[in-house]
């Protein structure tokens, strides 16, 4: 990475700004003083200062998880660990994209990227979210005209939802919201349980088959490139 792009993205301002700093000498790599602003850095071995300062670089970090149920949403976790237990490398910048409640499972994104995550919550593209849903008893039929007109919840309309019959007691709901338990608020509207909740989409990005739950990988430059 060049040094100048290296600063600012660490938190020393602009490029312009960070060159004035490179101008005036205060930078070393490997305690050597560099003047040129656009130097290859080694990101796994060069050591950067600013006067005094070693300058840390923490990668931005895109994960996808697995979700187990019995872990929450939460960096203090009281009642139940936090999801983020279950990465090996733990640390404080992280959080979670679209929470999901303790006893729901699936596809969870864990970023230490404000903007990424404020894309996928409240950006201007409207990003679906597709769960599994197990029900308590067979789904009664009239209300799919319902659901998939918009029910009310919390003094405004929902946008239409798609529903997918599985089996008479288990489909796939597409909503728009991430609303507080807000399929498990659904489907009390249609006069039924929820039962088992899965998350398997967001937008176009499937949760990966082949996490068990509590397995996580990174996302691909592909799927990071969804959300732009
Ligand atoms: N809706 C719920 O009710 N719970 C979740 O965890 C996610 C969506």
């Amino acid at each position: 990475m060049r040094l100048d792009k290296f600063l600012s993205h660490t938190g020393f301002g602009s490029r312009k700004a960070v060159r004035l700093l490179i101008k005036k000498s205060l930078v070393k790599v490997n305690g050597e003083k560099v003047k040129d602003i656009g130097h290859i850095l080694n990101l796994k071995s060069d050591i950067v200062t600013v006067g005094e300062e070693v300058v840390q670089y923490e990668e931005d970090v895109y994960i996808m998880i697995n979700k187990p149920r019995d872990y929450i949403c939460a960096h203090d976790a009281v009642e139940y660990p936090s999801v983020l237990d279950l990465l090996e490398e733990s640390r404080s910048d992280l959080f979670f994209v679209g929470r999901l409640d303790a006893d729901t499972e699936g596809l969870l994104i864990i970023t230490n990227d404000g903007q990424f995550s404020h894309r996928i919550a409240h950006g201007k593209k409207d990003i679906k979210k597709q769960y599994y849903v197990e029900l308590d008893h067979d789904f009664d039929k009239k209300f799919i005209g319902e659901l998939e007109k918009g029910i009310p919840m919390d003094d405004t309309m929902l946008k239409p939802a798609k529903v997918e019959m599985v089996t008479s007691k288990a489909l796939l709901l597409t909503i728009s919201e991430g609303k507080y338990h807000q399929v498990k608020r659904m489907m009390h509207h249609c006069n039924n349980e929820v039962v088992y909740l899965k998350r398997v989409k967001i937008g176009p990005l499937n949760l990966d088959e082949s996490l068990e739950l509590g397995a996580y990988r990174s996302l691909t430059e592909e799927e990071i490139s969804y959300f732009n």
